[in-house]
């Protein structure tokens, strides 16, 4: 199966890298896109080892000095995917997708997806946060499409030392989600 990562910048970055461990081993094509914040929690080059393919980060990036072969990589990438998983996703990028903000190359690839590629998004946050009203009319309205499964968040002690709702869900469960979608492709 095609797996289009989408790491957005919040704490829970670092163990995105177990999910991409899992999807790999199991013979799954990953190939990750981050936001400029998430390069913040977790350098590119973990991800690129891990998923044996460079990550974008850059729709801009061409040329030589790039890893782009398309001027166009973002279309290219959204085309690609047979599922596409949002994890850590973040109340900033979970916002943009809701409101069609294409503004880096993951919001501007998670625009571009064919709308019947399933989305299995994952947000993680500080509590407050997932309980302001308007991360919860983004995600009512995110939940509301037909390609969107929404993973978590997970109740526990998170990482501002608060215990509460907003943790990511634990990879098993991604993965669980993931097999859910029924696509299987080669
Ligand atoms: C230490 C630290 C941890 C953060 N953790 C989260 C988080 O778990 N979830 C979240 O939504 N934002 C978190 N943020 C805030 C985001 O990084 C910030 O809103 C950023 O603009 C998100 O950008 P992005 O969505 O483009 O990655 C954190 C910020 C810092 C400094």
């Amino acid at each position: 199966m095609r797996v289009l990562l989408g790491v957005s910048g919040g704490i829970a970055c670092y163990k995105v890298a177990g999910l991409v461990s899992q999807l790999v081993k199991a013979n799954h094509e990953v190939r990750v896109v981050m936001t400029p914040a998430a390069t913040q929690f977790v350098g590119p080059v973990t991800f690129e080892a891990m998923s044996q393919h460079p990550v974008m980060l850059d729709i801009f990036d061409t040329g030589l000095g790039g890893h782009h072969l398309s001027p166009v990589e973002h279309i290219d990438w959204a085309k690609w995917a047979q599922i596409a998983v949002a994890a850590p996703l973040t109340a900033c990028t979970l916002g943009k997708m809701a409101n069609g903000i294409a503004d880096n190359a993951l919001t501007t690839v998670w625009l571009a997806l064919p709308p019947a590629v399933p989305q299995i998004l994952c947000p993680a946050m500080n509590t407050q946060m997932w309980e302001n009203a308007a991360v919860q009319r983004n995600v009512a309205w995110l939940a509301a499409q037909p390609q969107v499964t929404l993973v978590g968040p997970i109740f526990k002690r998170l990482a501002d030392g608060d215990v509460g709702i907003g943790g990511l869900a634990e990879v098993p469960e991604i993965v669980t989600a993931i097999a859910g979608t029924g696509v299987t492709g080669e």
